[in-house]
């Protein structure tokens, strides 16, 4: 069986997340009593960004599960200062160092690379503003216990949307299990244009403008939208009638500015949204359950602690029974019944022209040396495909076949003939002719 992974919440089922809730809470009933499961293993944390809960946590797990663990969490100690690709690095580590690797890095795609070297399962603990699994993993759960399920809930994701790896992640597993996202960022941090399109396009769902104005101060100057699925097996509670109004939310998840991914460095970043009790009296709150990843600023004012309402120490403390079901799953100690997603669109490598990546720090251009781009197609015509990577959509406006070494319009319909691992991405006719290239003749471009 080929080694798994766990680099985005898309690697598993929402039958398997489910049955990774159910060990959770049967670990949680007595965190020293599944000493035997990770007997003789070992993870390693390799954290190249901070971390207090997420690398504390997993190692946590697995001296539970009885394995050991080694760390790298300060990257001045890694050979990556002295030059090291991160390639290199996770086939060492992976090479009878350790049974797995708990992997943090600050660029976007950094573990789907680690997990094309690695022999032992990757596990992503947050790549750069990509995603964050285990950390949804526990929002998960901390949703599954509160409030009993999941399809149908009503969440309210607030603060800097752009930036935070948890809500994206969070918000993909959201719309798979059906429940609806209301999204009232600080303005200016909206959630990109690459997340709510992978949203309607893989998941169904279809954003609406949202009438916000009954959750008062928070979403006082946002511009709000509502995620709606709209997948007909799918529950969906913002139907025509309720659609603009919001009665009740079942929980509200608040996140930190994510500075150090700002490209002013946080500098403009005045007038944070804060939540507190009186934030909290708005009538559709008065039920929500107060969720946040941590670390907090500002944004959660401390005399939220003692309030009922805010979970989000208790799910810190629930991140160990959870991570202690995700070592155990991709270590083999325990097996779930459901199935593993359907394989997931086919990555092909862009091997000549540029990197149409346009996101400066993913890891196809960060680690350019080493790692050769990748990408997937969205749509066949009008011709579209994201970074296999970090998920940006490719910026290009002809594309070339290295089979007959013709290029075309990116709208010309020629396009589909072309077999997707032979095509070639140039943003000018002056590059494609560079290469080799010369424009297709008769038929191109149609549309
Ligand atoms: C989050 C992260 O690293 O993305 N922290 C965590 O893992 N609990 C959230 C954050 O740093 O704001």
């Amino acid at each position: 069986m080929s080694t798994r992974h766990l680099v985005s919440i898309d690697d598993l089922s929402l039958a398997q997340i489910r049955e990774l809730f159910v060990f959770a809470r049967d670990f949680a009933a007595d965190l020293r009593a599944h000493a035997h499961l990770c007997r003789g293993m070992i993870s390693a944390s390799l954290f190249f960004e901070p971390s207090t809960r997420t690398r504390l946590s997993f190692e946590s797990a697995m001296l539970r599960l009885g394995g050991g663990v080694i760390t790298a969490a300060d990257i001045r100690t890694m050979s990556s200062s002295k030059g090291e690709s991160l390639a290199d690095t996770i086939r060492v580590v992976g090479g009878g160092y350790s049974d797995v690797i708990v992997l943090r890095h600050s660029s976007e795609g950094a573990a789907r690379l680690a997990s094309q070297y690695s022999p032992v399962p990757v596990i992503n603990a947050g790549d750069g503003s990509h995603e964050h699994p285990t950390q949804t993993l526990c929002d998960l759960y901390n949703l599954w216990l509160e409030r009993g399920e999941i399809e149908g809930l009503d969440i309210v994701l607030s603060g800097d949307l752009r930036y935070s790896r948890t809500i994206h992640s969070f918000a993909y597993a959201l719309a798979r299990f059906g429940a609806n996202v209301i999204c009232c960022p600080q303005p200016g941090f909206e959630m990109p244009d690459y997340v709510l399109q992978r949203l309607r396009e893989e998941f169904g769902v279809e954003p609406q403008r949202a009438d916000v104005s009954r959750l008062g101060d928070i979403a006082s100057q946002s511009d709000a939208l509502y995620l709606t699925p709209q997948k007909p097996h799918q529950l969906s509670l913002f139907t025509d009638t309720r659609g603009r109004d919001i009665e009740r939310v079942d929980a509200l998840y608040m996140t930190r500015p994510q500075t150090e991914r700002h490209p002013d460095g946080g500098r403009g970043l005045d007038n944070y949204l804060q939540i507190g009790k009186r934030q909290l009296s708005a009538e559709p709150l008065k039920q929500a359950v107060v969720m946040h990843p941590l670390p907090r600023r500002d944004e959660l004012s401390e005399d939220l602690d003692s309030d009922p309402r805010s979970i989000y120490f208790k799910q810190a403390a629930r991140g160990v029974p959870i991570r202690m079901a995700i070592l155990a799953y991709l270590t083999g100690a325990i097996s779930l019944k459901a199935e593993q997603p359907a394989r997931e669109l086919q990555a092909h490598p862009v091997s000549l022209g540029q990197n149409p990546c346009p996101n400066a720090t993913c890891i196809s251009r960060t680690e350019a040396r080493h790692v050769m781009p990748r990408y997937r197609l969205a749509s066949r015509h009008p011709l579209r495909a994201h970074c296999a990577y970090c998920s940006h959509e490719l910026q290009f406006q002809l594309v070339g076949s290295s089979d007959t070494r013709e290029f075309f319009p990116r709208d010309s319909i020629e396009l589909r003939k072309l077999r997707p691992e032979s095509l070639v991405f140039f943003s000018t006719a002056a590059e494609a002719l560079t290469l080799g290239f010369s424009p297709a003749a008769a038929g191109a471009p149609t549309t």
